[in-house]
């Protein structure tokens, strides 16, 4: 799938090095019962300083057997989605909300998703991504709880300092002809998201060292697990939406209340 390979190099080498480590423990992980019926564990793979992340839902067979992330048809169709987004593999980092794949694709249930939450976790902390995107509704449901995905697709929430943008999983795309032009037009304003990100986000700057790593007590807090002390106020501070302003007023119209929506139209665009 990834021609360049993961773009590991560049990365502050604290980071880089909780974040293999945190690999070695998912690759050896018994938290759940998935790891039981597992053939390779996935912790994801792409740049330990990438500026977006994309949480998936978890492996599937292919996934399974070759380690990574997104590579069957799921992943073609994602890559796709990137291209639109002017995005590549090599620079963002995939990753799933479960690392080990459940059997025959099932749903991954809520007490597997809660021994995995740990590695995220501390994924997202040491990548410190400044745009986070969900795909799919397991992984919606840790940024968006209580939304539905088909009304916030495409939409985009600033969470403890990150732009969390939901949508839909690619897979969806691929059961479902009519969503698969609805998922392309999402991924079509990742651009403007991004960019709002960059300006609304401004202190956490991207140098040409990368993103600020994480201080090492932080860092040390990470690896051993310890719960972090950001995140446990996962508040929506803002709405915002990226789309052209008829569109926007259409899904404004929708029964969410209107302080829900109030700062809508955040971009000018
Ligand atoms: N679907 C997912 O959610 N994740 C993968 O890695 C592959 C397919
Ligand atoms: Fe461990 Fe996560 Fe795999 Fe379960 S799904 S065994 S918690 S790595």
């Amino acid at each position: 799938m990834s021609e360049e390979g993961p773009n590991t190099k560049g990365a502050p080498l604290l980071v880089a090095a909780h974040m293999r480590e945190i690999e070695a423990q998912v690759r050896v992980c018994k938290l759940c019962k998935l790891s039981r019926t597992r053939t390779n564990a996935v912790p994801g793979e792409g740049d330990y300083r990438a500026e977006v992340m994309f949480i998936g839902e978890g492996p599937g067979y292919h996934e399974d057997r070759q380690a990574r992330p997104f590579v069957g048809n799921a992943g073609d169709f994602l890559n796709e989605l990137l291209e639109i987004a002017g995005l590549s593999r090599p620079r963002v980092f995939i990753t799933n909300v479960v690392k080990c794949r459940p059997p025959n694709n099932r749903d991954p249930e809520p007490d597997e998703i809660g021994a995995c939450s740990g590695y995220l976790d501390r994924q997202i902390a040491l990548i410190n991504p400044r745009i986070i995107v969900t795909l799919g509704r397991f992984s919606m449901v840790r940024f968006f709880p209580g939304e539905r995905i088909s009304q916030i697709h495409g939409m985009a929430r600033v969470i403890d300092g990150r732009m969390c943008v939901a949508m839909y999983h690619p897979a969806a795309g691929l059961h479902q002809a009519s969503l698969a032009d609805i998922i392309r037009s999402d991924f079509r304003k990742l651009p403007l998201f991004i960019e709002q990100a960059r300006k609304m986000l401004a202190p956490a700057v991207q140098t040409d060292e990368g993103q600020p790593a994480a201080d090492d007590t932080e860092v040390k807090s990470l690896v051993t697990g310890e719960p972090l002390k950001t995140s446990d106020t996962a508040e929506a501070e803002v709405l915002v939406q990226a789309q052209a302003p008829e569109a926007a007023q259409k899904r404004g119209k929708r029964e969410k209340s209107e302080s829900d929506y109030k700062q809508l139209n955040f971009f000018d665009l």
